[in-house]
Protein backbone atom coordinates (compact mmCIF):
# COMPACT_ATOMS: atom_id res chain seq x y z
CA UNK A 1 0.00 0.00 0.00
CA UNK A 2 1.20 3.50 -0.38
CA UNK A 3 0.84 6.75 -2.03
CA UNK A 4 0.80 6.49 -6.16
CA UNK A 5 1.38 9.13 -8.37
CA UNK A 6 -1.75 8.56 -10.93
CA UNK A 7 -1.55 12.13 -12.78
CA UNK A 8 0.70 14.69 -13.79
CA UNK A 9 0.09 17.58 -15.66
CA UNK A 10 2.31 21.32 -16.74
CA UNK A 11 1.67 24.72 -17.71
CA UNK A 12 4.10 27.26 -19.26
CA UNK A 13 3.38 30.85 -20.09
CA UNK A 14 3.25 32.08 -23.89
CA UNK A 15 6.18 34.37 -24.82
CA UNK A 16 9.44 32.45 -25.32
CA UNK A 17 12.58 33.99 -24.82
CA UNK A 18 15.84 33.07 -26.45
CA UNK A 19 19.48 33.82 -25.11
CA UNK A 20 19.93 36.14 -28.28
CA UNK A 21 16.54 38.60 -27.17
CA UNK A 22 18.49 38.09 -23.25
CA UNK A 23 21.84 39.46 -24.69
CA UNK A 24 20.07 42.50 -26.16
CA UNK A 25 19.26 43.28 -22.14
CA UNK A 26 22.16 42.68 -20.29
CA UNK A 27 26.04 41.99 -21.35
CA UNK A 28 25.75 38.05 -22.50
CA UNK A 29 25.64 36.12 -25.33
CA UNK A 30 24.12 33.13 -26.36
CA UNK A 31 27.10 30.84 -26.46
CA UNK A 32 28.09 31.89 -22.53
CA UNK A 33 24.60 31.01 -21.48
CA UNK A 34 24.11 27.88 -22.96
CA UNK A 35 27.48 26.48 -22.91
CA UNK A 36 27.78 27.61 -18.93
CA UNK A 37 24.05 26.34 -18.48
CA UNK A 38 22.64 24.25 -20.92
CA UNK A 39 19.92 26.87 -21.41
CA UNK A 40 18.89 28.37 -24.64
CA UNK A 41 15.79 29.91 -23.96
CA UNK A 42 13.20 30.38 -21.41
CA UNK A 43 9.46 31.27 -20.87
CA UNK A 44 8.30 34.42 -19.29
CA UNK A 45 4.50 34.76 -17.86
CA UNK A 46 3.22 38.33 -19.18
CA UNK A 47 -0.15 37.53 -18.88
CA UNK A 48 -0.16 34.71 -16.95
CA UNK A 49 -0.29 34.06 -13.43
CA UNK A 50 1.14 31.87 -11.26
CA UNK A 51 -2.41 30.86 -10.53
CA UNK A 52 -3.33 30.64 -14.39
CA UNK A 53 -0.40 28.51 -15.15
CA UNK A 54 -0.93 26.08 -12.33
CA UNK A 55 -4.41 25.66 -12.68
CA UNK A 56 -3.54 23.97 -16.15
CA UNK A 57 -1.13 21.94 -14.89
CA UNK A 58 -3.52 20.60 -12.22
CA UNK A 59 -6.50 20.29 -15.04
CA UNK A 60 -3.69 18.18 -16.81
CA UNK A 61 -2.94 15.92 -13.51
CA UNK A 62 -6.39 15.77 -13.04
CA UNK A 63 -7.41 14.31 -16.33
CA UNK A 64 -9.90 17.10 -16.59
CA UNK A 65 -7.71 18.34 -20.15
CA UNK A 66 -8.24 15.10 -22.54
CA UNK A 67 -5.27 12.61 -22.50
CA UNK A 68 -3.15 12.36 -19.07
CA UNK A 69 -0.08 10.97 -20.95
CA UNK A 70 1.26 7.86 -19.41
CA UNK A 71 -2.01 7.57 -17.17
CA UNK A 72 -4.24 6.53 -20.06
CA UNK A 73 -6.03 3.79 -17.64
CA UNK A 74 -6.66 6.65 -14.95
CA UNK A 75 -10.21 8.10 -15.47
CA UNK A 76 -10.45 11.82 -14.60
CA UNK A 77 -11.14 12.56 -11.10
CA UNK A 78 -14.09 14.38 -9.83
CA UNK A 79 -13.71 17.66 -7.79
CA UNK A 80 -14.69 16.37 -4.83
CA UNK A 81 -12.40 13.11 -4.62
CA UNK A 82 -9.24 15.35 -4.07
CA UNK A 83 -8.85 16.23 -0.26
CA UNK A 84 -6.26 17.92 0.11
CA UNK A 85 -3.91 20.80 -1.83
CA UNK A 86 -0.41 21.71 -1.38
CA UNK A 87 0.83 24.47 -3.70
CA UNK A 88 4.48 24.82 -3.28
CA UNK A 89 5.74 28.31 -4.28
CA UNK A 90 7.62 31.25 -3.69
CA UNK A 91 6.35 34.05 -6.02
CA UNK A 92 2.25 33.40 -5.14
CA UNK A 93 0.55 35.82 -6.75
CA UNK A 94 -0.99 37.46 -3.32
CA UNK A 95 0.11 36.55 0.22
CA UNK A 96 -3.38 36.10 1.51
CA UNK A 97 -5.16 34.24 0.57
CA UNK A 98 -3.15 31.26 -0.62
CA UNK A 99 -2.03 30.42 -3.84
CA UNK A 100 -3.67 26.50 -2.51
CA UNK A 101 -6.63 28.92 -1.36
CA UNK A 102 -6.97 30.30 -4.87
CA UNK A 103 -6.71 26.88 -6.62
CA UNK A 104 -9.05 24.96 -4.47
CA UNK A 105 -11.78 27.62 -5.36
CA UNK A 106 -11.22 27.91 -8.86
CA UNK A 107 -11.11 23.91 -9.68
CA UNK A 108 -13.92 23.38 -7.38
CA UNK A 109 -12.29 21.37 -4.93
CA UNK A 110 -14.86 21.57 -2.20
CA UNK A 111 -13.41 19.23 0.16
CA UNK A 112 -9.76 19.85 0.23
CA UNK A 113 -7.67 21.10 2.83
CA UNK A 114 -5.23 23.69 1.04
CA UNK A 115 -2.41 25.50 2.18
CA UNK A 116 0.86 26.91 0.46
CA UNK A 117 4.37 25.78 1.25
CA UNK A 118 7.81 27.44 0.55
CA UNK A 119 10.93 25.64 0.57
CA UNK A 120 12.42 27.53 -2.82
CA UNK A 121 13.28 24.98 -5.13
CA UNK A 122 12.52 22.28 -3.12
CA UNK A 123 9.25 23.17 -2.76
CA UNK A 124 7.43 20.33 -4.68
CA UNK A 125 9.67 17.60 -3.52
CA UNK A 126 9.03 19.02 -0.06
CA UNK A 127 5.66 19.19 -0.67
CA UNK A 128 4.86 15.77 -1.91
CA UNK A 129 6.86 14.70 1.12
CA UNK A 130 4.23 16.55 3.32
CA UNK A 131 1.33 15.35 1.71
CA UNK A 132 2.88 11.59 1.88
CA UNK A 133 2.76 11.94 5.41
CA UNK A 134 -0.46 13.27 5.90
CA UNK A 135 -1.82 10.49 4.37
CA UNK A 136 0.38 7.83 6.00
CA UNK A 137 -0.94 9.36 8.64
CA UNK A 138 -4.53 9.54 8.15
CA UNK A 139 -4.58 6.34 7.17
CA UNK A 140 -3.06 4.56 11.23
CA UNK A 141 -5.82 3.90 14.01
CA UNK A 142 -6.55 6.98 16.53
CA UNK A 143 -6.61 5.67 20.01
CA UNK A 144 -10.55 5.40 19.80
CA UNK A 145 -11.07 8.66 18.89
CA UNK A 146 -12.62 10.34 16.27
CA UNK A 147 -8.64 11.50 15.22
CA UNK A 148 -7.57 12.83 12.23
CA UNK A 149 -8.54 14.05 8.68
CA UNK A 150 -8.78 11.55 6.37
CA UNK A 151 -6.44 11.99 2.84
CA UNK A 152 -6.89 10.11 0.14
CA UNK A 153 -6.29 12.15 -2.90
CA UNK A 154 -3.84 15.06 -2.67
CA UNK A 155 -3.10 17.64 -5.31
CA UNK A 156 0.35 18.72 -5.27
CA UNK A 157 1.71 21.40 -7.47
CA UNK A 158 4.56 23.76 -7.97
CA UNK A 159 4.18 26.81 -9.72
CA UNK A 160 6.10 30.28 -10.03
CA UNK A 161 6.80 33.52 -11.56
CA UNK A 162 10.53 34.29 -11.10
CA UNK A 163 10.31 36.81 -13.44
CA UNK A 164 8.54 39.32 -10.59
CA UNK A 165 11.56 38.80 -8.66
CA UNK A 166 13.97 38.61 -11.42
CA UNK A 167 16.89 41.78 -11.78
CA UNK A 168 16.82 42.20 -15.42
CA UNK A 169 20.12 43.94 -15.36
CA UNK A 170 21.94 41.18 -13.47
CA UNK A 171 23.62 39.09 -16.05
CA UNK A 172 24.35 37.01 -12.85
CA UNK A 173 20.87 35.79 -12.45
CA UNK A 174 18.91 36.97 -15.03
CA UNK A 175 19.70 34.36 -17.42
CA UNK A 176 18.77 31.31 -15.93
CA UNK A 177 14.89 31.64 -14.56
CA UNK A 178 12.19 31.02 -15.87
CA UNK A 179 8.22 30.75 -15.05
CA UNK A 180 5.32 27.44 -15.27
CA UNK A 181 3.76 25.42 -13.03
CA UNK A 182 3.88 21.21 -12.41
CA UNK A 183 1.07 19.12 -10.74
CA UNK A 184 0.33 15.40 -9.66
CA UNK A 185 -2.09 13.56 -8.47
CA UNK A 186 -1.45 11.04 -5.50
CA UNK A 187 -3.69 8.82 -4.48
CA UNK A 188 -3.74 6.22 -1.58
CA UNK A 189 -3.94 2.71 -2.93
CA UNK A 190 -4.06 -0.78 -1.15
CA UNK A 191 -2.49 -2.24 -3.76
CA UNK A 192 0.31 -0.51 -5.04
CA UNK A 193 3.97 0.85 -3.26
CA UNK A 194 3.98 4.39 -4.51
CA UNK A 195 6.03 6.05 -2.90
CA UNK A 196 8.86 4.21 -1.23
CA UNK A 197 10.82 6.40 0.69
CA UNK A 198 12.08 10.34 0.85
CA UNK A 199 14.13 12.39 2.32
CA UNK A 200 14.35 16.59 3.28
CA UNK A 201 17.04 18.23 4.78
CA UNK A 202 18.21 21.37 5.81
CA UNK A 203 21.40 23.37 5.90
CA UNK A 204 21.86 26.95 7.11
CA UNK A 205 23.02 29.49 4.46
CA UNK A 206 25.63 31.25 6.68
CA UNK A 207 26.83 33.22 4.02
CA UNK A 208 23.01 34.54 2.56
CA UNK A 209 23.93 33.00 -0.38
CA UNK A 210 20.55 32.79 -2.24
CA UNK A 211 18.07 35.23 -0.94
CA UNK A 212 15.44 37.43 -1.77
CA UNK A 213 14.10 39.74 0.80
CA UNK A 214 10.05 40.67 1.11
CA UNK A 215 8.35 43.68 -0.21
CA UNK A 216 6.68 44.84 2.53
CA UNK A 217 7.98 48.03 4.13
CA UNK A 218 6.86 47.68 7.98
CA UNK A 219 7.97 45.10 10.29
CA UNK A 220 5.10 46.12 12.89
CA UNK A 221 1.36 46.94 11.82
CA UNK A 222 -0.17 50.13 13.18
CA UNK A 223 -2.69 51.47 15.19
CA UNK A 224 -5.74 52.91 14.96
CA UNK A 225 -4.18 56.18 14.31
CA UNK A 226 -1.36 55.20 12.30
CA UNK A 227 1.01 54.68 15.08
CA UNK A 228 3.59 52.49 15.23
CA UNK A 229 3.08 52.54 19.20
CA UNK A 230 5.51 49.68 19.86
CA UNK A 231 8.51 51.04 18.02
CA UNK A 232 7.79 54.96 19.02
CA UNK A 233 7.71 53.40 22.67
CA UNK A 234 11.18 51.77 22.42
CA UNK A 235 13.07 53.69 19.45
CA UNK A 236 16.47 51.86 19.68
CA UNK A 237 15.43 48.79 21.55
CA UNK A 238 14.96 45.77 20.71
CA UNK A 239 11.94 45.80 18.42
CA UNK A 240 13.82 48.73 16.81
CA UNK A 241 16.35 46.45 15.94
CA UNK A 242 13.95 44.60 13.68
CA UNK A 243 14.12 47.44 11.44
CA UNK A 244 14.05 46.95 7.89
CA UNK A 245 17.56 47.89 7.73
CA UNK A 246 18.36 45.04 9.65
CA UNK A 247 17.04 43.29 7.51
CA UNK A 248 18.54 43.81 4.81
CA UNK A 249 21.89 43.37 7.25
CA UNK A 250 21.09 40.10 8.12
CA UNK A 251 20.05 39.30 4.43
CA UNK A 252 23.39 40.95 2.97
CA UNK A 253 21.28 42.90 0.72
CA UNK A 254 22.15 46.58 1.61
CA UNK A 255 24.73 47.33 -0.84
CA UNK A 256 23.18 46.18 -3.32
CA UNK A 257 20.13 48.43 -3.03
CA UNK A 258 22.35 50.93 -2.40
CA UNK A 259 23.69 50.56 -5.57
CA UNK A 260 20.44 50.76 -7.49
CA UNK A 261 19.56 47.29 -7.48
CA UNK A 262 15.70 46.87 -7.01
CA UNK A 263 15.04 45.55 -3.57
CA UNK A 264 12.81 42.90 -4.08
CA UNK A 265 15.35 40.09 -6.42
CA UNK A 266 17.47 37.27 -6.09
CA UNK A 267 20.61 37.81 -5.23
CA UNK A 268 22.97 34.68 -5.50
CA UNK A 269 26.23 33.81 -5.14
CA UNK A 270 26.23 31.45 -8.13
CA UNK A 271 29.62 29.88 -7.29
CA UNK A 272 28.22 28.61 -3.76
CA UNK A 273 24.98 27.69 -4.26
CA UNK A 274 26.73 25.66 -7.63
CA UNK A 275 29.41 23.55 -5.25
CA UNK A 276 26.54 23.01 -2.48
CA UNK A 277 23.69 21.93 -5.55
CA UNK A 278 26.45 19.57 -6.63
CA UNK A 279 26.56 17.51 -3.56
CA UNK A 280 22.87 18.23 -1.92
CA UNK A 281 21.67 16.40 -4.90
CA UNK A 282 23.82 13.79 -4.88
CA UNK A 283 23.67 13.28 -1.51
CA UNK A 284 19.62 13.11 -1.63
CA UNK A 285 19.63 10.27 -4.05
CA UNK A 286 21.73 8.49 -1.91
CA UNK A 287 20.13 9.01 0.94
CA UNK A 288 16.43 7.85 -0.83
CA UNK A 289 17.96 4.46 -2.11
CA UNK A 290 19.30 4.07 1.47
CA UNK A 291 16.25 4.23 3.00
CA UNK A 292 14.71 2.12 0.69
CA UNK A 293 17.57 -0.54 0.79
CA UNK A 294 18.00 0.07 -3.07
CA UNK A 295 20.59 0.53 -5.34
CA UNK A 296 21.02 2.84 -8.23
CA UNK A 297 20.51 -0.03 -10.36
CA UNK A 298 17.31 -0.62 -9.51
CA UNK A 299 16.47 2.87 -10.66
CA UNK A 300 14.68 3.84 -13.87
CA UNK A 301 15.15 7.43 -14.04
CA UNK A 302 16.25 10.36 -11.91
CA UNK A 303 14.47 13.19 -12.33
CA UNK A 304 16.23 16.49 -11.01
CA UNK A 305 15.59 20.03 -10.08
CA UNK A 306 17.00 22.35 -13.28
CA UNK A 307 19.31 24.73 -12.43
CA UNK A 308 22.31 24.26 -14.61
CA UNK A 309 22.68 21.24 -16.54
CA UNK A 310 26.57 21.44 -14.94
CA UNK A 311 25.26 20.58 -11.94
CA UNK A 312 23.27 17.84 -13.50
CA UNK A 313 26.60 16.23 -15.05
CA UNK A 314 28.38 16.74 -11.98
CA UNK A 315 25.87 14.85 -9.85
CA UNK A 316 25.76 12.22 -12.75
CA UNK A 317 29.80 11.91 -12.60
CA UNK A 318 29.81 11.08 -8.63
CA UNK A 319 26.82 8.96 -8.74
CA UNK A 320 28.53 7.12 -11.99
CA UNK A 321 25.70 7.36 -14.19
CA UNK A 322 25.55 7.88 -17.69
CA UNK A 323 22.78 11.24 -18.57
CA UNK A 324 20.55 9.33 -19.99
CA UNK A 325 19.26 7.99 -16.31
CA UNK A 326 18.48 11.56 -15.90
CA UNK A 327 15.61 13.72 -17.62
CA UNK A 328 17.06 16.49 -18.86
CA UNK A 329 14.70 19.59 -19.78
CA UNK A 330 16.52 22.44 -19.08
CA UNK A 331 16.96 23.79 -22.38
CA UNK A 332 14.19 25.86 -22.98
CA UNK A 333 13.04 26.39 -19.55
CA UNK A 334 15.43 27.90 -17.47
CA UNK A 335 15.31 27.37 -13.55
CA UNK A 336 11.90 27.79 -12.95
CA UNK A 337 11.92 26.52 -9.19
CA UNK A 338 9.47 24.60 -7.25
CA UNK A 339 7.86 24.19 -10.82
CA UNK A 340 10.78 22.20 -12.52
CA UNK A 341 10.11 19.01 -11.12
CA UNK A 342 7.01 18.36 -11.70
CA UNK A 343 7.31 19.90 -15.01
CA UNK A 344 10.28 17.85 -15.70
CA UNK A 345 8.40 14.52 -14.62
CA UNK A 346 5.16 15.38 -16.87
CA UNK A 347 8.50 15.64 -19.71
CA UNK A 348 9.75 12.54 -18.52
CA UNK A 349 5.85 10.59 -19.09
CA UNK A 350 5.27 12.77 -21.92
CA UNK A 351 7.85 11.17 -23.88
CA UNK A 352 7.41 7.22 -22.57
CA UNK A 353 9.87 7.41 -20.32
CA UNK A 354 8.51 6.10 -17.40
CA UNK A 355 6.61 2.75 -17.39
CA UNK A 356 4.22 0.99 -14.87
CA UNK A 357 6.36 -0.56 -12.30
CA UNK A 358 9.86 1.44 -13.09
CA UNK A 359 11.13 2.85 -10.04
CA UNK A 360 11.87 6.98 -10.32
CA UNK A 361 14.00 9.82 -7.95
CA UNK A 362 12.47 12.93 -7.77
CA UNK A 363 15.70 15.32 -6.10
CA UNK A 364 15.86 19.09 -5.94
CA UNK A 365 18.06 21.86 -3.59
CA UNK A 366 17.39 25.37 -3.12
CA UNK A 367 17.62 28.20 -1.15
CA UNK A 368 17.40 28.12 2.32
CA UNK A 369 19.08 25.59 2.07
CA UNK A 370 17.19 23.24 1.53
CA UNK A 371 17.21 19.91 -0.35
CA UNK A 372 15.50 16.57 -0.75
CA UNK A 373 14.26 13.20 -2.65
CA UNK A 374 11.42 11.33 -3.29
CA UNK A 375 11.27 7.87 -4.85
CA UNK A 376 8.52 5.83 -6.23
CA UNK A 377 6.86 3.25 -7.71
CA UNK A 378 5.13 4.35 -11.04
N1 LIG B 1 27.00 36.33 -19.50
C1 LIG B 1 28.31 36.56 -19.66
N2 LIG B 1 29.17 36.53 -18.62
C2 LIG B 1 28.68 36.26 -17.41
C3 LIG B 1 27.31 36.02 -17.18
C4 LIG B 1 26.46 36.07 -18.30
N3 LIG B 1 25.13 35.85 -18.19
N4 LIG B 1 27.12 35.78 -15.87
C5 LIG B 1 28.32 35.87 -15.28
N5 LIG B 1 29.26 36.16 -16.20
C6 LIG B 1 30.69 36.36 -16.01
C7 LIG B 1 31.04 36.73 -14.60
O1 LIG B 1 30.89 38.11 -14.41
C8 LIG B 1 32.48 36.30 -14.53
O2 LIG B 1 33.28 37.28 -15.13
P1 LIG B 1 34.70 37.67 -14.49
O3 LIG B 1 35.51 36.42 -14.53
O4 LIG B 1 35.17 38.74 -15.42
O5 LIG B 1 34.37 38.12 -13.11
C9 LIG B 1 32.53 35.04 -15.41
O6 LIG B 1 31.35 35.12 -16.24
C10 LIG B 1 32.50 33.75 -14.66
O7 LIG B 1 31.48 33.82 -13.67
P2 LIG B 1 31.21 32.61 -12.72
O8 LIG B 1 30.24 32.99 -11.66
O9 LIG B 1 32.50 31.98 -12.30
O10 LIG B 1 30.50 31.60 -13.74
P3 LIG B 1 30.10 30.12 -13.46
O11 LIG B 1 30.75 29.24 -14.46
O12 LIG B 1 30.22 29.75 -12.03
O13 LIG B 1 28.55 30.13 -13.81
C11 LIG B 1 26.37 30.26 -12.78
C12 LIG B 1 27.66 31.00 -13.11
C13 LIG B 1 25.73 29.80 -14.07
C14 LIG B 1 25.45 31.20 -12.05
C15 LIG B 1 26.73 29.03 -11.90
O14 LIG B 1 27.56 29.41 -10.85
C16 LIG B 1 25.50 28.36 -11.34
O15 LIG B 1 24.74 27.74 -12.05
N6 LIG B 1 25.32 28.40 -10.00
C17 LIG B 1 24.20 27.73 -9.37
C18 LIG B 1 22.91 28.50 -9.54
C19 LIG B 1 21.77 27.73 -8.93
O16 LIG B 1 21.79 26.50 -8.92
N7 LIG B 1 20.77 28.37 -8.40
C20 LIG B 1 19.71 27.55 -7.84
C21 LIG B 1 18.83 28.13 -6.99
S1 LIG B 1 17.81 29.35 -7.67
C22 LIG B 1 16.47 29.52 -6.62
O17 LIG B 1 16.41 28.95 -5.57
C23 LIG B 1 15.40 30.41 -7.08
Amino acid sequence: MGCCIVGCGKGLPLLDVTNDELAELVDTSDEWISSRTGIRSRRISVEESSLDLAEVAARQALGWDGETPGFKDQPAFAPEDIDLVLFATLTPDALLPSSAALLRRRLGLTNAVAFDLNAACSGFVYSLTVAEALMVASQSGTNGSKGRNKYRHALVVGAERLSRITNWDDRNTCVLFGDGAGAVVVEWRDDAPGIISSYIHNDDDTTNSLVCPASFDSPFVFDDNGVNAALANDPAGILADASLDRIDQELGVAEGVAAGEPRQAIRMDGQKVFKFAGNALTNAVLEVLDRADLTLDDIALIVPHQANERIIKFAAKKLGLGLERFQISIAHRGNSSAACVPMTLSDAYDSGKISSGDKVIMVAFGAGLTSGAVLYEA
